[in-house]
């Protein structure tokens, strides 16, 4: 969702900026902005790309060191150059970016207007600068206390930065549930709701917390204090990332490279974890609350999108290894069902960015009752890893393509990790299987590199498929949720109209739109269910749909009776899903292409989704 990037020091501002921005156009946006001190303070902003701003502002005189820039995912009023950030305050003197939503806005709004504000834009971040105005003025004090003072009274979330004419050499910058990171430079700062467009002129960075309020002045300290005027001393860490784990790297799309990382992304998931010859598995980060897991009546898991796919798939690991029961929620729905928790319950949130604005009140409210809360996250330091108990980075490295893919797979393997590690110590698997999993888990790296070298074939496949306007994906067991998600990968970047559907379950309903023109793809991999899928697979032909079948190496039996297979490697059952899933995320990308697609970006889509 909507981006931040700012800067204050000695450079021109400007191209840093756009750099930035497009560096976070991954979050899916449609208007993009910057304002500028360059004589005055300007805002320059278009409907559209980065490019398209970039265009509209060539040739113009945008000398400047201290600049905010912003890339929009409209909420409140439609996406045009009017609604686009930055937002001048009534005066014109300030400029704001502004990420999140604040709820109370209406009411601020015809405050302000009866005040003699006048708006320009339909958004409530607009709003949020002239209130700020307003109670600087009334009180008369530095801007870094009206914005203090106003936030107390603004309901909802944001992460914002102000550019005021007044101090041309200081941004102003706070946050509330909508991540931020200040980049501490020689002497020059940077901000941005992520550190990828701050990685590459310095790893050393601040993540302010929420209710803090940062005052960022170029060669000076960093100062920070938070909602009630406490200072905070800044704590700045080091960023474990390198330039190229962000950039393409020779891929046409950043989808199909974080696809053929995933052999790397699930052994540095496993890095230091998985010692299979030693017999041993460990996961420093749930060691605290193991026994509460060991011990617990059932397991909720919370997520959205591809990361509640995962947690589907670990149900099925967790109850079949460690006898536990797991719940699988929306963290949307979660949130306001007045769930049934109690005290000492555990809650898994899973998430990649460990920013999604449900996931995180899910994990809020999971709180507030006594739940102990784990997280299942990517991103080092964000909200969501920071707001549980404990947990387990993936260590998949960023993910930057809007549908993801080697997260879905690091997601499967630390949860499929937790499940043997809690079923080890609960006794509920013998010592053989123990080790058996973890040889498993240890092959895995090479399986998925061996399920990859389908990819000309795949491709053949998707040429066959592109025109469809529909698609079913039926699986089983666990691989019944990778149906779910080989529907959600081809909706999201090719919008053909996709289901998944558990393969049994095709006979209450889905079967009725089955004839000649319908591609079905089963996963009919060599486990408990296959005989089951097959005969899934010939209720389908009898009706003449055309059938795709996902099968495990070596599987002459459905090779007669689909019109295409997909080989990948066996492993073990509750294993399948980290393999299964790879042709079916090539098969999107391949037709998303063909289509003609945004494949990193598709339309009205957002990687990280900071609003519920
Ligand atoms: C968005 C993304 C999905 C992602 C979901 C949950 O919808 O486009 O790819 O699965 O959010 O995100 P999270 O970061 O919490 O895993």
């Amino acid at each position: 969702m909507c981006g931040i990037v700012a800067y204050v020091g000695e450079k021109e501002a400007t191209p840093i900026i756009l750099k930035g921005l497009k560096r976070l156009e991954y979050r899916g946006y449609d208007s993009a902005g910057i304002a500028l001190l360059n004589g005055g303070l300007n805002v320059y902003k278009k409907k559209g790309k980065v490019s398209d701003l970039e265009t509209s502002i060539q040739g113009l005189d945008l000398k400047g060191t201290a600049g905010i820039g912003h890339t929009r995912w409209a909420t409140h009023g439609e996406p045009n150059d009017r609604n686009a950030h930055p937002h001048f305050s009534e005066n014109k003197s300030m400029a704001i970016i502004h990420n999140g939503i604040v709820e109370n806005y209406a009411v601020l709004k015809e405050d302000l207007i009866r005040k003699g504000h006048t708006f320009i834009s339909d958004t409530d971040s607009e709003v949020f600068i002239h209130f700020i105005e307003e109670v600087q003025n009334k009180n008369n004090c530095p801007l870094e206390e009206a914005v203090r003072l106003a936030l107390s009274k603004v309901v909802g979330a944001y992460a914002i930065v102000i550019l005021c004419k007044d101090n041309p050499e200081q941004l102003i910058a706070a946050r509330k549930g909508s991540p931020l990171v200040i980049g501490v430079g020689e002497g020059e700062y940077y901000v941005a709701s992520d550190a990828t467009p701050i990685i590459e002129y310095t790893k050393e960075v601040v993540y302010l917390n929420d209710y803090e309020i940062a005052v960022i002045n170029k060669n000076k300290q960093l100062s920070i204090r938070n909602i009630e005027d406490q200072p905070t001393t800044p704590y700045i860490q080091s960023l474990d990332m390198e330039l190229d784990s962000i950039e393409k790297g020779g891929y046409e799309h950043f989808m199909l490279k974080e696809i053929f990382e995933q052999p790397k992304s699930i052994k540095d998931c496993m890095r230091g974890r998985v010692l299979a010859q030693e017999g041993i598995l460990k996961l420093g980060g749930i060691n605290q609350y193991l026994n509460k897991l060991i011990h617990a009546d059932r397991i909720v898991i919370v997520a959205c999108g591809t990361s509640w796919h995962a947690g589907l798939v670990a149900e099925y690991i967790f109850e079949d290894l460690a006898r536990i029961p797991v719940e699988v929620e929306y963290a949307s729905e979660f949130r306001y069902r007045n769930p049934v928790i109690k005290e000492g319950d555990v809650v898994i949130a899973i998430s990649q960015s460990g920013e999604t604005a449900d996931t995180l009140a899910a994990i809020e409210l999971a709180k507030s009752k006594g739940a102990i809360i784990m997280g299942v996250c990517n991103v080092v330091g964000s909200s969501i890893a920071r707001a549980t108990h404990e947990g387990a980075y993936l260590h998949a490295g960023p993910e930057i393509g809007v549908a993801s893919t080697k997260a879905f797979t690091a997601q499967v393997t630390v949860l499929s990790m937790i499940a043997i590690i809690v079923a080890k110590n609960k006794g509920t698997i013998t010592e053989s299987k123990y080790m058996e999993l973890l040889y498993a888990l240890d092959s895995l790296p090479a399986k998925v590199e061996r399920a990859l070298k389908q990819n000309d074939k795949i491709k053949e496949i998707a040429a066959t498929f592109k025109d469809a306007t529909n698609f079913l994906y039926l699986g089983r067991g666990c691989n019944f949720p990778v149906a779910l998600e080989g529907a959600l990968k081809l909706k999201e970047i090719s919008y053909i109209h996709a289901e998944g559907y558990p393969a049994a379950e095709m006979k209450h309903g889905p079967i009725a739109l089955i004839d000649q023109e319908m591609p079905v793809l089963f996963i009919a991999t060599k486990d408990n269910s296959y005989e089951k899928v097959v005969s899934n697979i010939q209720e389908v032909r009898a009706r003449k749909g055309r059938v795709i079948a996902v099968v495990t190496e070596g599987d002459t039996h459905i090779k007669d009776m689909a019109e295409f297979v997909i080989e990948v490697p066996s492993t073990h059952e509750i294993l399948e899903p980290l393999l299964s899933v790879i042709p079916l995320q090539l098969l999107s990308y391949h037709i998303a292409v063909m289509r003609g697609c945004n494949v990193d970006q598709p339309r009205n889509l957002a990687k990280s989704v900071t609003v519920e």
